[in-house]
């Protein structure tokens, strides 16, 4: 293909809808939804995307009930517990960012442990979006920017200087935002990050979105003009 987006990013919605429109249960959707991102990362690898970034629990999701939770915390424990050999095998860095704190201890320290493990990987970086919000980001971004610098020092800043105090750090802009299930919002999601970012929307829902959904919204990507408010 002519252009790779070098980030590629995937608000994944829809596997509720999808398992009701099955009869199933919720957790049904999130299982299938599992196998979406298997399908996309390799997807991106084959493309040549460097960064894929998915949304994979806002800090908002919190407030499922306490069972969906639950599930979902322990979907992503087995995956990351299970995909250790295969993303050292794959070349693939391994991420979480968002608050972290709020994570269950095992948990966080398995995710840590995967990070480091796959910390001199390059050929594509997987960041998962867990507890994350755009809000809370830039949030936590000025209190410590603010507990670290004085004012003269802040005075000084320009506006790229702040991107290194994101959790985003050091990580380039989504250059595509991906977003499943026919909803048309951001969802408090890369809300600095994403200012000049292609938005790209399916009606598909997560769980049948594999690698040809996603080579599509990639020729739609390389159809798009991206002036960044410029004149051509
Ligand atoms: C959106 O569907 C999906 C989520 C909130 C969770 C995303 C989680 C996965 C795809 C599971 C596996 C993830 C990894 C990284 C292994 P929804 O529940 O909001 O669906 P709805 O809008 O139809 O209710």
């Amino acid at each position: 293909m002519d252009r790779i987006p070098e980030h590629v990013s995937i608000i994944m919605d829809g596997n509720g809808r999808w398992a009701a429109e099955r009869g199933r249960e919720r957790t049904f959707g999130h299982q299938e939804g599992a196998k979406s991102v298997r399908a996309v990362i390799e997807g991106c690898i084959r493309e040549g995307v460097k960064y894929l970034s998915l949304y994979a629990f806002s800090e908002e999701n919190w407030n499922r009930p306490q069972q969906e939770v639950s599930f979902l915390m322990d979907l992503m424990a087995r995956e990351v517990a299970d995909e250790m050999e295969e993303m050292l095998e794959n070349r693939i860095r391994f991420r979480v960012l968002g608050n972290r704190g709020r994570l269950d201890p095992v948990l966080n320290a398995a995710i840590t442990n995967l990070e480091e493990a796959t910390a001199g990987n390059d050929r594509l970086t997987l960041i998962l979006f867990l507890s994350y919000s755009g809000k809370w980001d830039i949030l936590q971004a000025v209190k410590r920017l603010a507990a670290a610098k004085s004012p003269e020092e802040i005075e000084a800043m320009q506006i790229g200087d702040f991107d290194s105090w994101l959790v985003t750090a050091g990580i380039p802009d989504p250059d595509l935002i991906i977003r499943t299930s026919g909803e048309l919002r951001i969802s408090n999601y890369l809300l600095w990050q994403g200012a000049y970012s292609e938005f790209y929307f399916t009606d598909v829902c997560w769980p049948d979105f594999r690698m040809e959904q996603l080579h599509q919204a990639l020729e739609e990507y390389a159809r798009r003009d991206r002036r960044y408010g410029k004149v051509k």
